[in-house]
């Protein structure tokens, strides 16, 4: 289902990702063994193709953004390494491999996702690899560090820890679901357009509108493929969300609402990138992308 556009910005981000793992001394060499574990292992690149495809769609060459795209791609990397964690969803099994505390232990699962979360923001405000000037890459460590932070992503991650056997209604799932995963794809847009150099501030509007409709979105898929796939087309254990307890939508409106509830999304993406020419087309297909994927 991944087109050629998707696979060439994950070999980008892979090859910039991948040079950021080597052990400054022996005593370290375990701690970046687990944080090269934790990312260099398939993931989809979701948010760094995000980033890419945002910049794109403003005219500005991907080079501008492996800054950025390998910033949110580590901040992702970090939040499932503790998401998996015993304290949190007690999950042995992450994109087709073991968690990184069954693969380490949990101190050093603990550490890896500290470190992560630190490199996401030295790739970020690296020259090489975000050569901006010094303004707009401050303003997008501000971005990424509201995503990732208290009031995006660990919010989010709080307010599902403290959900679950409760039933929200669905303001409150939807509430949760923006934190926890809309956060962050929501600042990789952000991220993009910023990256870019060239947004006017109606074009940050409507990336604004398409990366929240898609971000709600690509939770709500994820909660369907917890129910309907299966554990090896997801890496991950199926039916982990039913087995907790957890708040989702599938449990919450059924899951033909829950379907069409995504679609409506996803056209809602569309629309916003009306104003765009073919160079969102990237944009287009992701949208599309994230609500038909089966892993
Ligand atoms: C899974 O994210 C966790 C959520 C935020 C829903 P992805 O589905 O993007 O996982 P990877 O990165 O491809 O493994
Ligand atoms: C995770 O949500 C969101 C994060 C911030 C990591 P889930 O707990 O649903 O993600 P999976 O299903 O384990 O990938
Ligand atoms: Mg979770
Ligand atoms: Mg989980
Ligand atoms: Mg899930």
């Amino acid at each position: 289902m991944m087109s050629s556009y998707q696979a060439t910005c994950q070999a980008r981000v892979d090859t910039a990702l991948s040079s950021l793992f080597s052990a400054p001394a022996p005593e370290l060499a375990r701690l970046y063994e687990a944080m090269r574990y934790s990312v260099m292992n398939g993931g989809k690149r979701v948010r760094p193709l995000l980033v890419y495809a945002a910049c794109e769609a403003l005219g500005a060459p991907a080079e501008h953004a492996d800054g950025a795209a390998c910033a949110v791609e580590l901040i992702h990397a970090y939040s499932l390494v503790h998401d998996d964690l015993p304290a949190m969803d007690d999950d042995d099994l992450r994109r087709g491999q073991p968690t990184t505390h069954k693969a380490f232990d949990e101190a050093c699962a603990i550490l890896a996702g500290d470190g992560l979360q630190s490199l996401a923001f030295t790739a970020l405000l690296d020259e090489k690899l975000s050569p901006q000037g010094e303004a707009v890459r401050l303003q997008m460590a501000m971005a990424l560090a509201q995503a990732a932070g208290p009031a995006g992503m660990v919010g989010g991650q709080a307010i599902d820890l403290g959900s679950v056997g409760k039933k929200l209604d669905q303001d409150a799932l939807e509430l949760m679901h923006r934190h926890k995963t809309g956060a962050l794809i929501e600042a990789s847009v952000q991220l993009g357009a910023l990256a870019s150099g060239r947004a006017t501030v109606q074009q940050r509007q409507a990336l604004k509108t398409y990366a929240q409709a898609i971000g709600l979105a690509f939770q709500v898929q994820d909660d369907i493929l917890d129910v309907e796939s299966d554990t090896q087309t997801l890496g991950k254990r199926q039916g982990a969300d039913i087995a907790r307890d957890k708040p989702t939508y599938p449990a919450l409106l059924g899951m033909g609402m829950a379907k069409a509830y995504a679609l409506q999304l996803r056209d809602q993406a569309l629309e916003a990138l009306l104003p765009f020419d073919e160079a969102a087309e990237p944009l287009r297909e992701l949208a599309r992308y994230i609500v038909e994927r089966r892993s």
